[in-house]
């Protein structure tokens, strides 16, 4: 590892870096949200398999490419090539993951916005500053501006201070706090009326609908978001591990996690759906299903908080704080893939380069929230519809058709000396090559 670009100083470092980018509002909004309007518990019985089947063997590729580099995302799947179109190949592939972090982190950076803006308003309200909680909690361009520059600044303040000090040292403290909080959270959920009924209709699988097509698509593209694939993020990650460490249990880990954490998301946020209903709270639309996306986190959940008198001010509390921590240790990873691209290929200084490409970031943050309705919707479409499964099926096909195999025996085995006898070996390969770029190319054909 080159000591001049940092690394991390530890397994756990990583993992919890890697693991923090990979939970975030995709996990603890996204997927109780994408359960509560796929069938509850049949969603989540397809997204475990497909998150393990497909998401992690893409993941692993991706993890590689990195570690096998040593550099941003260009760099390293140019080492990767021989052939001068496989240099342009690489160049498209690696850059275009590039754009797709900065593109996903400026709308990103507006929803953390709002948690954060959400988190404070308990504050205000105990404070009996009625003005404050109103404005808080209310949408507006000034208010969306200001929550999305704090949430960029915050951001760019731990990019700048590099891979061990900034993102190690952060996802470190942030991981157990957001582990912590949840766990509390569900606890005392779990203790209120209405909870059992909400724990049963997300555990009790509809099987009938495991197989509809709308529901495989959407467990995909939410794997795929959960683990922060085709953005360079887990490229420019697995530049930072040491060869001394085992890749293939690192890469299992951090996907337990992952999913573990989605998992006990939808624990507490589909109970808390149910005791708001025993409060008298709507909880389903008018077809039938239950609420969900906005709505949900910003009308359904704060009522309950508010029925719950003078502790639902530090439930809501608590659970915006877990949201805005869960944002921030994603939000860096993103900031992290273009920054290192400017740093390794431009010789920028970091501390530099960070601030000019998140104040570039919160520029095109700023232009979509004077510009809501025509931007959101299609900033999120061109980066995760479009964008995430596209590059992540062309890192497939590098790894599967331009790598060599046995340069990429020569690279999983540092640190992991028989993984040749293993049965990953016997099936990850050939899975790389056909199996992961097919099924992408099928979901993704189907959600167009
Ligand atoms: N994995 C994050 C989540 O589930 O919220 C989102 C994400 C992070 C997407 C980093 C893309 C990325 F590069």
């Amino acid at each position: 590892m080159s000591t001049s670009r940092g690394g991390f100083s530890s397994r756990l470092g990583f993992i919890l870096a890697a693991a923090g980018s990979a939970v975030g509002l995709g996990n603890i909004w996204g997927f109780p949200t994408q359960t509560a309007t796929n069938g509850g518990a049949a969603f989540v019985l397809v997204y475990l398999v497909l998150a393990f089947c497909l998401a992690y063997p893409a993941f692993m590729a991706e993890l590689l490419i990195g570690r096998y580099g040593q550099a941003n995302a260009v760099t390293s799947m140019q080492k990767m090539s021989r052939t001068q179109w496989q240099k342009h190949f690489a160049f498209i592939v690696g850059f275009g993951g590039i754009v797709c972090a900065a593109l996903i982190l400026s709308f990103y950076g507006i929803l953390a916005g709002w948690m954060m803006s959400f988190a404070i308003e308990p504050v205000t309200s105990l404070l009996g500053f009625n003005q404050g909680s109103t404005w808080l909690t209310s949408q507006s361009i000034a208010r969306n501006l200001i929550f999305t520059a704090l949430f960029m600044l915050l951001t760019i303040s731990i990019i700048r201070k590099g891979v061990e000090e900034g993102i190690e040292k952060w996802s470190k403290r942030l991981m157990p706090m957001l582990i912590g909080l949840l766990i509390l959270l569900i606890i005392y959920v779990f203790t209120l009326e209405g909870a059992a009924e909400g724990f049963s209709a997300y555990l009790n699988p509809d099987i009938s609908r495991v197989f509809e097509p709308g529901l495989l698509i959407s467990a995909l593209g939410q794997a795929f978001f959960s683990l922060s694939l085709g953005t360079s993020v887990m490229i420019i990650y697995g530049s930072y591990i040491s060869k001394k460490e085992n890749l293939v249990s690192l890469g299992a880990q951090v996907t337990l996690i992952d999913v573990s954490i989605a998992f006990l998301a939808g624990l507490l946020i589909i109970p808390s759906m149910y005791v708001a209903q025993s409060q008298g709270v709507a909880i389903f639309s008018d077809d039938g299903s239950l609420i969900s996306g906005p709505n949900l986190v910003f009308d359904v959940l704060p009522t309950l908080f508010d029925g719950m008198g003078a502790i639902g001010l530090f439930v809501g509390f608590g659970f915006f704080v877990l949201m805005s921590i869960a944002a921030l240790t994603s939000s860096i990873s993103m900031l992290e893939g273009p920054v290192s691209f400017a740093v390794e290929r431009h010789d920028v200084d970091r501390k530099k380069a960070t601030t000019y490409v998140g104040l570039g970031i919160f520029a095109l943050s700023a232009l979509i929230v004077l510009n809501f309705d025509l931007l959101f919707g299609l900033v999120i479409a061109i980066s995760t519809v479009y964008g995430q499964p596209m590059i992540a099926m062309l890192c497939c096909v590098f790894v599967g058709w331009i790598w060599h195999r046995s340069d990429i025996l020569e690279e999983i085995k540092q640190g992991n000396d028989t993984v040749q006898d293993t049965l990953f070996w016997k099936i990850w390969p050939w899975y790389t090559k056909f199996v992961c770029p097919s099924a992408i190319a099928i979901v993704f054909w189907h959600s167009l």
